[in-house]
């Protein structure tokens, strides 16, 4: 039987059974490898852990949104969250009604807004008074009413890096507690505008119950209170921000965290709407580098050179992001210290700080781990450098979902 997601055989990391070095020769590095099957896992675990109870998974777009495993979401029954206007159409071209959306993000255009209240999406998550605002400028405009969540920032500390918070006050995201209370107390008498839910997010990379249980607690109150003063909702929108292992140290589990909000919603007969994006998609892509250089940094450590860098994953450069990485091959050399650093001319492009590895040489692949999510869909074209290619392994089988981009393709949009 194939085994799901990335494993190692006896000579070298496989994806499902296929090498990942087979996959490399044929398409060359630097090149994101997906896991179809680790997909559909980690879909299906937070979706069953809700054991019946009314809900709909909204998958973050913005975690990755390569067109191939938008559609394999579909095909698992999926709905998104779009975070701009052009995710919204990406999720249309999938194949995604606008009935199964959530537009949400901190600064929707006008132009953004113009064409999304047309669509009749699910909702869209209203940022603040003069967001509600212009929404309902554009539907009286077009006589239409606009379904719309209002994401309140309960205050909330993530507990995760700072700059992937989003809960506290001092954050841009939502408005605080009372004045969503007076924009829910308005749109009763303000007839192009429907209330439909609540939203919460507080945070990316959450690893523990106790924010992401806050924050559905606080969103169960607000509902409770809305209720009492007879302002009845679709249904209550929970965010995505579950956090992954990245370093192999325990996280909360799809069934702790669906059980928490369920255990904290439950009173108010909602259904609940989820925001997943890192959980699902995280642990299901590796990003294959090539050593293209090999320094002395030091007396027992050395700069390992890789063709992947923060142009090919910025995480570790922008917040200082771990990722497991290994050589893809079995290696027997003598482990030393090294800095494992990407082609880029910035100090900051580091993808590894002092790694233990089997002694590398120029050409061999490494892999680096859990980069499926805020990976491809955060690279750049910085230094000239192309979008890296990306495969997808399901049912045994490797396609390119992605070719890797060209200097002219990146010069087709200049004059
Ligand atoms: C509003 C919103 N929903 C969902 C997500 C997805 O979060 P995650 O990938 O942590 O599940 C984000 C990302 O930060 C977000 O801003």
């Amino acid at each position: 039987m194939t085994r799901a997601g990335f494993s190692r055989s006896r000579t070298e990391l496989v994806c499902e059974d296929v090498p990942l070095s087979a996959i490399a020769a044929a398409v060359g590095t630097p090149l994101y490898v997906y896991s179809g099957a680790t997909i559909r896992a980690r879909y299906r675990a937070l979706d069953e852990a809700f054991d019946g109870y009314p809900h709909r998974l909204h998958y973050a777009l913005k975690a990755n949104s390569t067109f191939a495993l938008v559609q394999l979401l579909r095909q698992l029954g999926s709905a998104v969250d779009a975070n701009s206007i052009w995710e919204v159409d990406v999720a249309q071209r999938a194949g995604f009604p606008p009935a199964d959306m959530v537009f949400t993000g901190v600064g929707k255009s006008m132009q953004e807004l113009a064409q999304a209240v047309p669509l009749g999406l699910r909702a869209i998550n209203v940022e603040s008074p003069g967001e509600l605002e212009r929404i309902e400028t554009i539907a009286a405009r077009l006589d239409r009413v606009a379904r719309v969540a209002i994401r309140v920032n309960p205050d909330i500390d993530a507990g995760s890096h700072p700059h992937i918070s989003t809960g506290l006050k001092i954050n841009k995201f939502g408005v605080p507690a009372d004045v969503a209370r007076e924009l829910m107390a308005s749109i009763g008498s303000r007839p192009h505008l429907k209330l439909v839910a609540i939203h919460v997010h507080v945070g990316s990379q959450i690893t523990s119950l106790a924010p992401l249980r806050g924050a559905a607690a606080f969103l169960a109150e607000l509902a409770a209170e809305l209720d009492a003063r007879g302002l009845s909702l679709e249904y209550l929108d929970l965010g995505g921000g579950l956090g992954i292992s990245y370093d192999g140290s325990d996280v909360v589990s799809p069934r702790e965290y669906v059980a928490a909000l369920v255990d904290e919603v439950r009173s108010t007969r909602l259904p609940i709407v989820i925001e997943p994006g890192r959980s699902i998609v995280g642990p299901a892509g590796v990003l294959v580098g090539t050593v293209i250089d090999i320094k002395r940094r030091a007396e027992n450590s050395d700069f390992a050179v890789l063709d992947a860098g923060m142009t090919e994953l910025m995480r570790p450069a922008l917040y200082g992001a771990f990722h497991r990485i290994e050589p893809v091959k079995a290696a027997t050399g003598v482990p030393r210290h090294y800095e494992m650093v990407g082609p880029v001319c910035e100090t900051t492009d580091v993808v590894g700080r002092d790694r233990m590895l089997p002694t590398l040489a120029v050409g061999d692949l490494v892999a680096i781990h859990d980069v499926g999510a805020y990976g491809a869909a955060m690279a750049s074209n910085y230094n000239r450098r192309p979008l890296p290619a990306e495969v997808l392994v399901d049912d045994g089988q490797w396609r390119i979902i992605k070719r890797r981009q060209t200097v002219d393709d990146q010069l087709a949009l200049e004059r």
